[in-house]
């Protein structure tokens, strides 16, 4: 399937953009799940990245086993490396198209990979299946066309935002995947299928906003390469946008908002 494969090297996660994965906690950054775990349950984080997020699921469900699973070696090198010590915690280099486990976890999760598939449903339904009847799927993700910044940034930046976004669209991804989970949910037969906002709002004011602020500048500097090589901006393009968006976000930068939703249903018993 060519589109699948172009989708599957988009998604790869670039090593050097590690950073934005490693400095994400569960508390901050998945709000929704951190109140939603119990003690005991079996939980399977799929698309872990470094496990920075996945060891937060361990310890709220402790003794209860967390898997994290993830298609990048690399990255799950780093999460053994860092997270390996953790009793509860496992991780294992897999890809969710050919998850394998059957009614094995109470809470089955995924974090911001969606947005990264171009069969966002089939991967829903293996994730469906892994899950124990009664069993719960969180997929967290954003609708990246109602991300805003305030005051808006250059428009070199916007120009390679537009281009990113083609270059995701072209090979499959939904751009605006968040908004489509619940009827996806729905469509498989999950039950009480609820959404909660989980937008990350920065602002000037906040202790970590000029490391929350850089993220598109991220992007650029890093996924850029790729969208480079696929052809949608010049290198010039890619450069001259991260350096007015650096100097933007380090002057001018109030606010950004990242629209993201948690969607969660329930495995009918
Ligand atoms: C943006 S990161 C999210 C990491 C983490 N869940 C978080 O929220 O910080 C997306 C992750 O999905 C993984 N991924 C992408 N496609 C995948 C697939 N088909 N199967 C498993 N993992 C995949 C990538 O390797 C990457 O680690």
């Amino acid at each position: 399937m060519a589109e699948q494969q172009s989708a599957q090297e988009r998604a790869t996660f670039p090593r050097e953009a590690a950073g934005i994965l490693r400095a994400r906690s569960l508390s901050a950054d998945y709000r929704h799940l951190a109140a939603s775990l119990r003690v005991g349950q079996r939980v399977m984080d799929v698309g872990c990245g470094t496990g920075a997020m996945t060891a937060g699921m361990a310890e709220l469900v402790a003794p209860g086993e967390v898997t994290g699973l993830d298609a990048n070696a690399a990255l799950l090198s780093e999460a053994h490396h860092t997270h390996g010590h953790v009793q509860n915690l496992s991780f294992c280099t897999g890809d969710v198209y050919a998850l394998q486990d059957e009614e094995a976890f109470d809470v089955v999760v995924m974090a911001r990979v969606l947005q990264w598939l171009a069969h966002p449903r089939p991967a829903l339904e293996r994730m469906v299946k892994a899950l124990k009847p009664g069993g719960r799927l969180f997929v967290l993700d954003y609708n990246h066309v109602k991300a805003r910044l305030v005051p808006p940034p250059p428009r070199e930046m916007l120009h390679f935002r537009e281009r990113y976004l083609a270059w995701r669209a072209e090979a499959g991804m939904e751009n605006e995947v968040a908004d489509h989970v619940a009827e996806w949910m729905q469509g498989l037969g999950l039950t009480d299928v609820e959404v909660v906002a989980q937008h990350e709002i920065t602002q000037r004011s906040d202790d970590d906003f000029s490391r929350r602020v850089r993220l598109w500048g991220d992007v650029a500097r890093t996924r850029g390469h790729q969208v480079v090589a696929a052809g949608f901006v010049s290198e010039e393009e890619r450069q001259i946008a991260v350096e007015r968006f650096e100097a933007w976000a380090a002057s001018d930068a109030e606010e950004q908002h990242f629209y993201l939703l948690s969607v969660v249903g329930t495995k009918p018993l």
